[in-house]
């Protein structure tokens, strides 16, 4: 089985690289593709760049490129919901696009004809977090997930999302690589540590705790690759 393990910055990355050591490196259509074997799991892992283009490029490689057959995505994210504070996790239900709009036409936000407004992750996957979580001693949230080409910093666009959506965080690539991973039928799961409010404060916070939160989210996955070996 070949997994591939995405985030969109290098700091999403950064502790999975460092836990597995070894891995060869190959430049493919701008990016770079890092592919190991850890715990009997053939891994191909890399960071997109910021957003649903460039995510969507790379899930889309290490599916039909690099082979892969189950993607788990690790990042951080802005939180919506008041439950969630910088260092919690959240297990993507659902995603949608919360900047996709042809409402002019009197679609709903997020819906453009043939697609749909939300992908549902995949029920094995989020069944392994919860395993995952337990023998951790976790609290992991479940709950949808809005991705838009947007660093949300500002409360009433939060809001207008999550009461759109029924979103409880934000993000910028997790909605589209769903998008590739449902199309090409590829099970996937999508995880975000908390690094900001998507208030009037998320820049400060986001630069202070990507790291420490993209850590946290990164170590959570690799249990879930040890599970899968
Ligand atoms: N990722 C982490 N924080 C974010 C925010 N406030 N907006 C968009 N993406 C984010």
């Amino acid at each position: 089985m070949k997994l591939a393990i995405m985030g969109a910055m290098p700091e999403e990355i950064a502790p999975i690289l460092e836990k597995i050591g070894t891995y060869t490196t190959t430049e493919f259509a701008g990016n770079r593709y890092y592919e190991a074997t850890y715990n009997n799991v053939d891994l191909v892992i890399a960071y997109s760049k910021i957003g649903k283009v460039f995510s969507t490029l790379t899930a889309a490689t290490m599916i039909e490129h690099f082979g892969a057959q189950k993607l788990l995505f690790s990042g951080v994210a802005g939180a919506i919901s008041s439950e969630l504070k910088v260092g919690d996790l959240i297990v993507a239900t659902k995603l949608s696009q919360h900047d996709l709009d042809i409402t002019a036409f009197g679609h709903p936000f997020g819906y453009v004809p043939e697609g749909k407004v939300f992908v549902e992750t995949d029920a094995q996957l989020l069944a392994l977090s919860k395993i995952v979580a337990s023998e951790m001693g976790l609290h992991v949230k479940e709950g949808i997930i809005a991705t838009g080409d947007q660093f949300v910093a500002n409360e009433e666009r939060k809001n207008w999302i999550g009461s759109t959506f029924g979103a409880d965080a934000l993000e910028m690539e997790g909605g589209s690589v769903a998008v590739v991973c449902d199309a090409l039928h590829v099970p996937f799961f999508i995880l975000r540590a908390i690094s900001d409010a998507a208030d009037m404060d998320a820049s400060f916070s986001f630069d202070a705790f990507l790291e420490s939160s993209a850590k946290i989210s990164a170590e959570f996955v690799m249990k879930m690759v040890e599970k899968l070996g």
